[in-house]
């Protein structure tokens, strides 16, 4: 009997350890939808309500021509806050692909007056503009090690008529040695993933991280060709599918030499990856050999394809500038011993985005948890409560000009919040707390009064009750609003009578602290840059 379980057992075992997927994370999220599907690709998709809980699901209007993908045809729409985000638990320090979807359907349609722009963070920080009306679905992504134990995508508001939306979101974990060639402190936004010579676009399972590669058809006087074995490049650090290594191009003419220009990109510096696989077996005379310079250096040893296998090779390089953006230009030349033109089997581009945050104060992130556990009205807020700047949580207000962010606010006027304070004294930048019109109940807790920088404190309308600390009453600095608490004791009364109301000497709460952020946006979208070949 006990055999029999502990066979059945390691029969499920067995089964789990098969199906279970060899990534520790491989996450797709159709967002505002309930259900769980597996699409033509053999992705499965999953409803969005574990990882977030603001906005509301809605159905897309049909853009007219062709039908989109079932992640598409649900959105969530956020008609409240500033900002929304998605919390998805990752682990620190993993290296992950993030991408967010989005799809707004007919956006020509007359009864919607303007199409939604709105922004795009990852961990606070920023990714992207996002100006909603495309005819077809789009799609941002990036590459990072993550420095929080989750990841949030978070959509913000930047015109108050405008409400922002996101489609889908997908977090899948790369193998650490993946993207290493990359400073780690730097994200990498997508820009181009071609493979050359491929008649089709492909994504997972051909690629088990799912990355999109897209077919790049040739272009006038060159030649694209598919190698005649089978290719084993599991070693490479970048882990490309062996279908991408499958074909190549390269110039019809024997010199062979050629560029490669992207045009249209928005940062100054790029990381690109080569990936290289001769087709042909070549006999003892014939000898492919070439140089990849950029920016006009020979920035590489002469590149040898190697047969049945392949190598790669990763730049990072500087943009030229030109009116309109940045273009990227890379020139593939043959060595003088070289016999046969250069070729290219596949490529990956990105920009490298400003350094990752760190995030807001630690210290004041943890308090700020601990509120959210305390009140229940608060749970449902995540992201950074402060980054980027400009866009800190509804209920904050963050100082800006530090490297780490600090909560120089709490904005909890209306929250209907109920129960007695906890000690939040680790908020010790505050400068202004509005708790008025609350259920709030209890003692006033005497560390509001050794805030060292708190200037306003407005407890006006709540249930506190007893005598008003000493800290408070005797800061000359902090203008204290208490009245509508009808069991607090006036200062200085010798015994609560009930029957005192607090002065109220309350200026117009300060919004001097307001982020507003100084940083210029930085638009980094799948911008379809143009591709120029030129031949020599
Ligand atoms: C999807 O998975 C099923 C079962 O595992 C398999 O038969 C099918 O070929 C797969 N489809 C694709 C597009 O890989
Ligand atoms: C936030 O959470 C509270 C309590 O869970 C819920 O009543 C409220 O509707 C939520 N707010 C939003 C905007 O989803
Ligand atoms: C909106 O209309 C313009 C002009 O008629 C057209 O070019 C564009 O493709 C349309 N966009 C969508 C998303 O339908
Ligand atoms: C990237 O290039 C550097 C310098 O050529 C090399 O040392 C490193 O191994 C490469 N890393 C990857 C992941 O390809
Ligand atoms: C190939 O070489 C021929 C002759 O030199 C030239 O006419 C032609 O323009 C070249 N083709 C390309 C694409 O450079
Ligand atoms: C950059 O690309 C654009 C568009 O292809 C082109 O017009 C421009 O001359 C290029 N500038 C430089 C400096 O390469
Ligand atoms: C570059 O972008 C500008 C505006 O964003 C557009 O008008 C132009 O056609 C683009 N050029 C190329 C070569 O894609
Ligand atoms: C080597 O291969 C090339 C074409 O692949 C052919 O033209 C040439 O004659 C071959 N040389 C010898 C010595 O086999
Ligand atoms: C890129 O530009 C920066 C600053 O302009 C410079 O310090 C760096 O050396 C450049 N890198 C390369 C590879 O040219
Ligand atoms: C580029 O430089 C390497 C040495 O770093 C040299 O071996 C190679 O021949 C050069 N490439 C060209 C096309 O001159
Ligand atoms: C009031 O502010 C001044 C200057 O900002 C400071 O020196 C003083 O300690 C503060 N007093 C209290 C009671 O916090
Ligand atoms: C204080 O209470 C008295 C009556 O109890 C009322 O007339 C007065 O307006 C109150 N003052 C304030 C500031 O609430």
């Amino acid at each position: 009997m006990i055999n029999i379980l502990v066979l059945l057992l390691q029969m499920l075992l067995g089964f789990f350890v098969l199906s279970v997927p060899t990534l520790a994370v491989f996450l797709n999220i159709d967002c505002g939808s309930l259900g769980s599907f597996t699409d033509a690709n053999n992705i499965t998709w999953v409803g969005d309500e574990p990882y977030i809980k603001s906005g509301k699901s809605e159905t897309v209007p049909s853009a007219g021509n062709s039908p989109v993908a079932i992640q598409y045809t649900t959105r969530r729409v956020f008609p409240t806050r500033n900002k929304n985000c998605y919390s998805i638990d990752v682990g620190k320090g993993e290296r992950v692909l993030l991408r967010a979807y989005f799809y707004y359907g007919n956006c020509n349609n007359s009864e919607t007056s303007s199409t939604p722009t709105f922004d795009l963070h990852f961990d606070g920080n920023r990714w992207g503009k996002v100006d909603s009306c495309r005819t077809d679905p789009f799609y941002y992504e990036v590459i990072y090690l993550t420095k929080f134990d989750a990841i949030s995508v978070c959509v913000a508001r930047t015109s108050p008529d405008h409400q922002p939306f996101i489609s889908a979101i997908q977090v899948i974990s790369l193998d650490l040695g993946m993207y290493g060639g990359a400073d780690p402190n730097y994200p990498l936004f997508f820009k181009r993933r071609i493979n050359y010579g491929g008649d089709k676009t492909v994504r997972f399972p051909i690629d088990k991280y799912d990355r999109i590669w897209y077919d790049h058809p040739t272009a006038e006087g060159f030649v694209t060709a598919k190698s005649d074995t089978r290719i084993v490049a599991t070693d490479l650090p970048d882990k490309p599918p062996e279908f991408v290594l499958q074909t190549a191009l390269y110039n019809q003419n024997l010199s062979g030499s050629f560029s490669l220009t992207f045009s249209n990109l928005t940062a100054t510096k790029m990381y690109t990856i080569f990936y290289f696989s001769e087709l042909l077996n070549l006999n003892f005379s014939d000898k492919r050999s070439f140089s990849i310079y950029i920016n006009g250096e020979n920035i590489s040893h002469p590149i040898i394809p190697p047969y049945k296998s392949a190598l790669e090779l990763n730049f990072t390089s500087n943009t030229s500038a030109y009116e309109g953006g940045y273009n990227a230009t890379y020139y593939f030349y043959r060595t003088s011993d070289s016999t046969l033109p250069p070729i290219l089997n596949a490529l990956e581009l990105f920009q490298v985005g400003t350094p990752l945050t760190d995030g807001t104060d630690n210290r004041h992130v943890r308090v700020l948890s601990m509120l959210q556990q305390t009140f229940v009205q608060l749970q449902n807020w995540s992201g950074d409560p402060c980054l980027p700047n400009g866009f800190p949580w509804d209920w904050v207000l963050c100082s800006i000009n530090t490297e780490t962010p600090q909560i120089t606010a709490l904005n909890l006027s209306n929250y209907g919040l109920q129960g007695s304070l906890p000690d939040f004294s680790a908020l010790d930048t505050l400068q202004l707390i509005d708790l008025s019109n609350n259920s709030l109940s209890g003692e006033i807790p005497s560390f509001l009064g050794n805030l060292p920088s708190l200037n306003m404190l407005n407890l006006a309308n709540n249930s506190f009750s007893g005598l008003i600390p000493s800290s408070l009453t005797n800061n000359n600095n902090l203008t204290l609003v208490y009245s509508g608490n009808v069991d607090l004791c006036a200062p200085n009364q010798s015994s609560c009578d009930k029957s005192v109301n607090g002065t109220s000497n309350l200026p117009h709460p300060t919004n001097s602290q307001s982020s507003i952020s100084k940083n210029l946006p930085i638009t980094i979208g799948i911008v379809i840059s143009v591709l120029v070949l030129v031949s020599y």
